[in-house]
């Protein structure tokens, strides 16, 4: 099978061609991803090489672009990962997010319908139910939860959404939505919580919590989600919502502390900062359905995988210092600005 990637330069696309290289040999993976500054093809060194594998440097916003890539590939599957993902950025210049994560996902869906595409799966989130309040632990987001969203950010991928679903009803396109809690990992961006905490601890330098660090986020290792997807695009039903989380909700204070713990670097490097515009209290997944229909599970419990990010971080400082001194955004011109295009 022929499976379409975008944003695979990226946190969580990376993590999944990864993972679809190596579980699924047989299969060829198109990644086609703009490389913005969250994309990094330095992340995806290890598997340029590889037959199996090809790179496009392209916006999913560029139509004509779009058209001839899946001419040339005819993808049975395409999962779309790219997006504008970071909500402090949405909060200071919403308008991109507009772009790339409604019209982004049209132009993709529009390719996926013309060239007949077996599946169109769309990587959401669960921010896109809005928030839960701090005293109701009873509450959970399942697929029936309205969308409500909060941010600029969330909006945009709610708005997504419910154009995916009607591509779904009216073309009759083979869809399906995955919403997913926070993930954490390899390969994220240091503009996220727990990279950028680690970054910051391992520079001794302020670890800026917002307001009193007692918003809970619900975490998942990324491999797990990858996974989760995975199942879906394979054995899950055309037409479906499925939520992924693996019931691992913690408070923002306490992660840092977690790490400051680990790293064995002092508390007072914690400073509170002004809060989050709109900053929603309490994420919370109920994986019910993707259990009982697909089998999935987490497989990493947290203790593990923040232990193992942590370790990753310490591993490969190289690959986010680059990120911070700016310096991995001239890798592409370097691999790619002396090559010709030959076809
Ligand atoms: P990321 O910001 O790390 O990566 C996004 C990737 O998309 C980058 O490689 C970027 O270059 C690419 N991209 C951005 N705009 C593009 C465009 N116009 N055309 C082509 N490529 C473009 O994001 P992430 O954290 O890996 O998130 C991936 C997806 O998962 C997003 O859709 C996000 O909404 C969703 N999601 C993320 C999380 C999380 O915790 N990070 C949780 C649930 C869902
Ligand atoms: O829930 C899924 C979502 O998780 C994804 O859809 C988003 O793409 C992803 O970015 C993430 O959104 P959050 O806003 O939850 O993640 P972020 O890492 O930005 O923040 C996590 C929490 O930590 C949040 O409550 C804000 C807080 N925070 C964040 C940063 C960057 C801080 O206290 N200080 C910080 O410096």
């Amino acid at each position: 099978m022929n499976i379409l990637v975008t944003g695979g330069a990226g946190f969580i696309g990376s993590n999944f061609v990864f993972l679809e290289l190596k579980e699924h040999p047989e299969d060829r993976i198109i990644c086609v991803d703009k490389l913005t500054y969250a994309g990094n093809l330095k992340t995806l060194k290890d598997v340029m090489d590889n037959p199996q594998f090809v790179f496009y440097k392209t916006d999913i916003c560029d139509r004509e672009a779009i058209d001839e890539i899946f001419a040339k590939e005819r993808p049975d599957i395409v999962v779309n990962f790219a997006a504008e993902s970071h909500v402090d950025r949405s909060i200071e210049n919403p308008e991109v997010f507009l772009e790339t994560n409604i019209i982004g996902t049209s132009v993709l869906m529009d390719a996926s319908r013309k060239y007949g595409v077996k599946r169109y799966h769309q990587v959401s989130t669960d921010e896109v139910y809005g928030d839960l309040p701090l005293d109701r632990p009873d509450l959970f987001f399942t697929e029936n939860t309205p969308l409500h969203t909060s941010s600029p950010y969330s909006s945009s991928k709610a708005g997504a959404d419910l154009l995916v679903n009607a591509y779904h009803r009216t073309f009759g396109l083979p869809t399906t939505i995955s919403r997913c809690s926070n993930n954490y990992g390899p390969y994220q961006f240091p503009e996220k919580l727990i990279p950028l905490m680690i970054a910051n601890a391992l520079a001794d330098k302020n670890l800026p919590v917002y307001g009193e660090g007692i918003n809970v986020r619900d975490w998942l290792y990324v491999e797990d989600h990858c996974k989760a997807i995975d199942l879906i695009i394979r054995k899950g039903t055309v037409g479906e919502v499925y939520n992924i989380g693996g019931h691992n909700e913690m408070r923002n204070i306490d992660i840092v502390k977690i790490i400051l713990e680990e790293l064995g670097k002092p508390e007072s490097l914690i400073v509170h900062v002004t809060d989050r515009k709109g900053h929603d209290q309490r994420y919370a997944i109920d994986p019910a359905k993707i259990h009982a229909e697909l089998g999935w599970l987490p497989e990493t419990m947290f203790k593990d995988g923040i232990k193992k990010t942590i370790r990753w971080y310490l591993d490969n400082k190289e690959w986010w210092e680059d990120i911070i001194s700016g310096d991995y955004q001239n890798y592409y011109a370097e691999m790619y600005g002396k090559k010709e295009v030959i076809d």
